[in-house]
């Protein structure tokens, strides 16, 4: 049980208290832990409604994943003393999508994710991410208040 718990951070505070709570359980079940950001790359619709070049996009891009590096590598160095198995992985697309297909490939068996993240509006319980996440994941989520 809980041999690969998938936490996904987006660098908030929500998100280190998720990777937090997934190393105290993931120290009593001696889980591998697989973090993940997912960075959202400009879209068409963008690209229709404000036309930017080629070059501008890359940039735009290589930007964004440049952010997602350093996100990962946050989460690194709040694992440095962790036992088992680390592994970080960076993926581009929806957040939630993106969420839901890597537990399935890296067959996660639990995932640990933030109830709030970057936009953090305090009126609602769950972002949609945490929210689509805990209704379509086919393995246990606990989500970190
Ligand atoms: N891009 C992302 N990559 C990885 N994990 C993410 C990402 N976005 C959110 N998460 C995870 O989901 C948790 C909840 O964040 P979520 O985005 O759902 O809330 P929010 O930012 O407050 O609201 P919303 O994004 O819906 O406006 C975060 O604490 C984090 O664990
Ligand atoms: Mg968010």
């Amino acid at each position: 049980m809980f041999k690969k718990i998938l936490v996904p951070v987006d660098g908030s505070e929500g998100s280190w208290r998720a990777l937090n709570t997934a190393v105290e359980l993931g120290k009593k079940f001696e889980s591998d832990l697989l973090v993940v950001n997912v960075i959202q790359p400009y879209n068409n619709a963008a690209l229709l409604a404000i036309p930017l070049d080629h070059a501008t996009v890359t940039q735009g891009n290589n930007e964004l994943e440049k952010i997602g590096d350093k996100v990962l590598e946050l989460a690194e160095e709040r694992l440095s003393d962790y036992p088992h198995k680390t592994e970080f992985s960076l993926e581009i697309g929806h957040p939630s999508e993106r969420i839901i297909a890597l537990a399935k490939k890296a067959n996660a068996d639990a995932i640990v994710i933030g109830s709030r993240g970057l936009s953090g509006i305090a009126e609602f319980f769950l972002g949609s991410v945490s929210s689509k996440v805990s209704q379509y994941a086919t393995v246990p989520v606990l989500i970190v208040k």
